[in-house]
């Protein structure tokens, strides 16, 4: 099977009723990014980060996976698809994909603060707070916060390297390294960017200005020869 690779953003799970961060009424406008989500805004008020964390688990909760999540399990009928997501929502998983690389974390998970090995899964609903302790250790988000390294990435080039089609939904493409995964793509491969306000991107990719549940639907036909 052909390989198909996906690099999603939040775009894929705004029609989930997920917020995405530079939009209109973003998260970035509600909450100042480098104090929920930066090493230094950590390290000053652990407890506003819990917080905030704690928070979009709680919206994880109630929203579900959207028509274009599905639709990207459905391409596994058809292609080996990759995901490479900059999303710490749990919707590709939610949805069936079988295949899903988080680059920036998972909403979902803890690791411990003295031990980064140490990563836990949180039940449903439980919270955390800098005096929480999993199996005796403090933890934090398992988030890659801004002024951090971003560890999945050097695994996550070399799937881009192999794919025979490579695809971006849903993202503006400002924050690195992931918005350089494009320049891992062979030469010759197809490249497709869903998105209904895309951001400027080289020459010869083929832009399908839409949102991610149609635009899935638009790539499929195209991608299956019915368009
Ligand atoms: N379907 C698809 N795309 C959509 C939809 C939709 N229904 N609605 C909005 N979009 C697009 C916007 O046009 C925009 O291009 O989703 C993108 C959202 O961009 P950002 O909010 O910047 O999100 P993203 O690109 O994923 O941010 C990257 O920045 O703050 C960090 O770690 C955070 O992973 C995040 C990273």
């Amino acid at each position: 099977m052909k390989r198909l690779v996906i690099s999603t953003g939040a775009g894929m799970s705004a029609e989930s009723g997920i917020s995405t961060f530079r939009d209109a009424g973003g998260l970035w406008e509600k909450y100042p990014v480098m104090q929920v989500c930066s090493a230094d805004g950590f390290a000053a008020d652990p407890a506003l980060v819990h917080e905030f964390y704690n928070e979009r688990r709680d919206q994880l909760d109630t929203v579900s996976p959207n028509p274009g999540h599905l639709g990207l399990v459905e391409l596994e009928k058809h292609f080996r698809v990759d995901i490479i997501t900059q999303n710490v929502d749990d919707l590709h998983e939610r949805a069936g994909s079988s295949s899903v690389h988080h680059l920036h974390g998972e909403l979902r998970k803890v690791r411990a603060l003295d031990d980064e090995s140490l990563v836990y899964t949180l039940r449903p609903g439980q919270r955390t707070t800098p005096a929480t302790r999993i199996d005796g250790h403090a933890v934090r988000p398992h988030i890659v916060f801004f002024q951090e390294a971003v560890p999945e990435f050097a695994p996550a080039t070399e799937i881009v390297a192999q794919a025979d089609v490579f695809v971006i939904i849903g993202t503006t493409l400002s924050v690195y390294p992931a918005a350089s995964l494009l320049r891992y793509v062979r030469p010759g491969v197809p490249v497709y960017y869903i998105d209904p306000n895309p951001a400027s991107v080289p020459q010869g990719v083929h832009v399908i200005r839409a949102g991610a549940s149609e635009g899935v639907a638009m790539l499929t036909r195209i991608l299956l020869g019915e368009a």
